[in-house]
């Protein structure tokens, strides 16, 4: 039996937690959350659900900011968690489509891409990635703040890091899968979906770089689909926003948790798996993700369809040391908002976290005064 921590208990955490709450295999969750307000009460929640399912998970909730390593390094050393369930960010990128923006400046927000965001998913899981160095535990680290490109960086820097990521390209598997079911009328025992593909192929769809490989009972059935469908407009439109999707990347957070706790080999998609970029057909299993191509396909040219396909998120590319550089589009549109960055580094990172902080509270105050 396993002990499972939830780094951050928001939107994604929260759901997370809720799927915890009710997984066999798991007798203890403990979750961390920085500010003192709804953390006890969604584990009292979550242990309330787990009670009316019949089990008798232990749950402990503790208040840890991720800026203090050595305060999580302690909880890391008491609690050694067997796996952490990582989607702590300093600030969601939700919370922006809720303010009132000019609509070029929105427009300008969404050219720059990751560029808004990156340093406030990049920080908190690098405190984490240091602070389980400093507490000198081994445990599997499924992160969910924007795996494709934050695990990459983080392995570069420090030689190890995230065994996976969670959501992303899963959501896109779980989309292809459900559309073969419905227009060919087969089970999901008969189909086999593969994909490359990153973040990006989620949110814009199949302008993006990636590879696509379908088969119905072993055969090669790629061309019966149209994957442009299947990924927009099947079954009907989604609304990606809003708190409602959290639940498919905390599931896929959590499965992926599971599987590297459990030895039943899981065929799966993952998101970033050991720190490489995108995401890929893997088997989970006793601690360990191995990628499964298809034939025809090589670990090489998958990683450059995913490096490729970063560009669409705005990452130009990520260099040796886990520098992270902004594609041209995207520093052009930051610079459209007067905000100067053409890469993120590990050295610069707290800095650029409170940088951004500024920028935004400078755009939402002239969007209110506009
Ligand atoms: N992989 C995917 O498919 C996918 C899909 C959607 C979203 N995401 C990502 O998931 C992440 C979480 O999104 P969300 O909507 O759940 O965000 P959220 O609701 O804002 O939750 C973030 C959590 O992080 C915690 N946190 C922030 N700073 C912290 C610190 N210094 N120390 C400890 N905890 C801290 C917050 O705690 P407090 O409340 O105490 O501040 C909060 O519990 C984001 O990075 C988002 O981009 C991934």
């Amino acid at each position: 039996m396993s002990t499972v921590l939830v780094s951050g208990v928001g939107a994604l955490g929260g759901w997370a937690l809720e799927f915890l709450a009710r997984a066999p295999g798991v007798d203890r969750v403990v979750t961390v959350k920085r500010s003192p307000w709804s953390g006890p009460s969604w584990t009292t929640i979550a242990m309330l659900g787990s009670a009316i399912e019949g089990h008798t998970k232990r749950f402990e909730h503790h208040q840890v900011d991720l800026a203090d390593e050595s305060a999580m390094a302690r909880l890391l050393a008491e609690v050694r968690p067997d796996a952490i369930v990582h989607s702590a960010t300093a600030q969601s990128p939700r919370k922006l489509s809720g303010v009132p923006l000019d609509p070029g400046v929105r427009a300008e927000v969404r050219a720059a891409t990751f560029g808004m965001w990156l340093p406030w998913h990049l920080w908190p899981a690098t405190q984490l990635i240091r602070a389980i160095e400093l507490a000198g535990i081994d445990t599997h680290v499924v992160n969910a703040s924007f795996p494709d490109v934050v695990n990459v960086a983080i392995w570069k820097r420090f030689g190890h890091g995230p065994s996976t990521g969670a959501g992303n390209l899963e959501v896109c598997a779980a989309r292809v899968l459900r559309y073969v079911m419905a227009t060919t009328g087969r089970p999901a025992a008969d189909i086999e979906v593969s994909l490359v593909g990153s973040h990006a192929l989620l949110t814009r769809g199949t302008v993006v770089p990636h590879h696509f490989r379908l088969s119905i009972d072993g055969a090669d059935a790629t061309e019966q689909v149209d994957l442009t469908a299947a990924l927009s407009t099947w079954p009907e439109v989604v609304n990606w926003h809003g708190d409602v999707p959290n639940s498919l990347y905390a599931g896929s957070a959590v499965k992926n948790a599971l599987a590297l706790l459990g030895t039943e080999p899981l065929a799966t998609h993952v998101s970033a798996p050991m720190g490489l970029p995108g995401g890929y057909p893997a088997v989970i299993a006793s601690g360990t993700v191995e990628l499964r191509l298809p034939p025809g396909l090589d670990e090489a040219e998958a990683v450059a369809i995913n490096d490729r396909a970063a560009r669409f998120d705005g990452i130009e590319r990520i260099e040796e040391d886990g520098t992270v550089v902004y594609t041209a589009e995207s520093r052009a549109a930051m610079e459209n908002l007067g905000y100067r960055c053409e890469a993120v580094e590990f050295d610069d990172l707290t800095r650029r976290r409170d940088e951004l902080r500024d920028v935004y509270r400078r755009l939402t105050s002239e969007g209110r005064d506009a």
